[in-house]
């Protein structure tokens, strides 16, 4: 806060000086905006968090296979990924693809001498039991639960083209 000073005489002989202030303190207003224009800001900003969120949903229900979807994590992601090789081969379009076919990957003789192309049918057997399918892959694995490969293999479909 500024205060005002009137400027001061030190000659007692100028009986006519008037203090003058040499300062004017303006009031400002405390809003610029005015509140209708504030509250349709509000709502204007309420709205695009809502546009947002709908965008942003998770696309999960899109694929309706959000438990597969968790069971590749859990299960095959240690060692894959849809579209990078890594300790295994990427999965992306599997289904259809032929066996040991990702140029670039360098696949066990045993899985070469399988053959064939991937059905949903052959990754089921792949996952109940991998060395009983191809004796010498490199992949070790056995699921016993025909629930939880038909949900993983419904999962490499989804990430398959459409056919
Ligand atoms: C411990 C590592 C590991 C885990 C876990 C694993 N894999 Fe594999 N997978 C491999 C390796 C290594 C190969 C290549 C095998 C070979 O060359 O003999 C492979 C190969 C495959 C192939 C053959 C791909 C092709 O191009 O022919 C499929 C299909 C596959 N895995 C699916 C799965 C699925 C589905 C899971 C999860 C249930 C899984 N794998 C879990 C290591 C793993």
């Amino acid at each position: 806060m500024r205060r005002c000073t009137g400027r001061r005489s030190t000659t007692p002989r100028e009986p006519q000086f008037r203090p003058r202030p040499t300062c004017s303190v303006k009031q400002k207003p405390v809003m610029d905006v005015p509140l209708a224009k504030a509250s349709r800001i509000a709502a204007l900003l309420t709205a695009s968090a809502f546009v947002v969120l709908a965008i942003s949903r998770p696309s999960v229900a899109a694929d309706g296979n959000a438990a597969g979807q968790a069971l590749y994590q859990a299960r095959c992601a240690g060692c894959h990924s849809v579209d990078t090789d890594r300790i295994g081969p990427r999965h992306r379009n599997v289904v259809g693809r032929a066996v040991a076919s990702v140029p670039g990957y360098s696949y066990s003789p045993a899985l070469k001498e399988l053959g064939g192309v991937w059905t949903p049918a052959r990754l089921d057997q792949w996952l109940a039991g991998t060395q009983k399918m191809a004796p010498g892959s490199r992949m070790y694995l056995e699921m016993d639960d025909p629930n939880q490969r038909r949900l993983i293999v419904a999962y490499l479909e989804s990430v398959s083209k459409k056919r």
